[in-house]
């Protein structure tokens, strides 16, 4: 199969799958960062409407960057949050809070949260209940260890953990849902997934979709691949059939590479 820059002509489905180029900053930037960084990025990216644009925080920065977002084309996502409204559950945050605040995303299950914090496959589901209940817009994060990939796992792995995460949702109310493929591997090491190993894995992705929800929402449902995604390869990804954007982290951080990965993302879909 030949990867290149013309999605176009494999998917007709992709017209409705708009590009979505989101930041996770991890714990990074304080709520003065956060701001600044908007400040300096928005005008190099206010004419690229062909992409939707997500900026996750730490909960800190929340309110400041949803206001200073107000009045420009950006979203403004938290990177995790509890299942439940409220209770005595110290340090977490609820989805009734984050809607409060005015956030429209939610990061759910990234690995880092499944490495550190014992989150599993079970709580992710827990959590993408919750957001669609509060009409956030979650992004499911799942992806092979190196081991698994190397015993010849991945399919078997993604497949779990796409149909746990999915298990009990009613289609009705799933058309929002966003993944995010990012294999373990490939997360802060600078080892990007080749465009066939990404390829291969959303579209490992979506057929699970498509037996846990419907075929039609397979086809509509957005999926991002993440891990060492830099300005000089947002194009060679965001250019294949099954990939709908990116969620790049250490790249996100400087105003001027994440409005890069944002032009050639959107380059690569044209
Ligand atoms: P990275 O992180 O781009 O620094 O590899 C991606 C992520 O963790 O979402």
């Amino acid at each position: 199969m030949q990867y290149c820059c013309c999605r176009g002509l494999w998917n007709t489905d992709n017209n409705m799958r708009k590009l979505l180029i989101a930041a996770n900053w991890k714990m990074y930037k304080t709520p003065n960062e956060s701001t600044a960084f908007l400040t300096s990025f928005f005008p190099l990216v206010k004419q690229s409407t062909q992409a939707e644009i997500l900026l996750c925080p730490a909960m800190t920065s929340l309110p400041a960057l949803v206001d200073a977002a107000r009045s420009r084309s950006v979203f403004v996502g938290a990177q995790n949050m509890h299942w439940k409204n409220e209770g005595a559950f110290t340090g977490e945050t609820s989805p009734v809070m984050l809607t409060a605040l005015g956030v429209t995303h939610v990061l759910i299950g990234h690995s880092e949260r499944r490495q550190y914090f014992a989150e599993t496959d079970t709580t992710v589901n827990l959590k993408l209940k919750a957001a669609l209940a509060h009409s956030l817009i979650p992004i499911v994060c799942v992806g092979e260890k190196l081991e698994e990939r190397e015993a010849n796992l991945t399919n078997n792995v993604l497949e779990l953990q796409v149909s746990i995460a999915l298990e009990r949702i009613d289609p009705a109310i799933a058309a929002p849902i966003v993944f995010a493929y990012e294999p373990v591997w490939a997360i802060g090491t600078g080892r990007t997934a080749t465009p066939e190993i990404a390829q291969e894995a959303h579209k490992i992705i979506r057929n699970q979709i498509a037996q846990s929800l419907t075929p039609a929402l397979a086809a509509s449902t957005r999926i991002l691949y993440g891990g060492s995604v830099k300005p000089d390869n947002a194009k060679s990804l965001c250019c294949l059939e099954d990939i709908d954007g990116a969620l790049v982290g250490g790249a996100s951080l400087e105003p001027k590479s994440f409005a890069e990965i944002v032009h050639n993302a959107i380059a690569g879909q044209s």
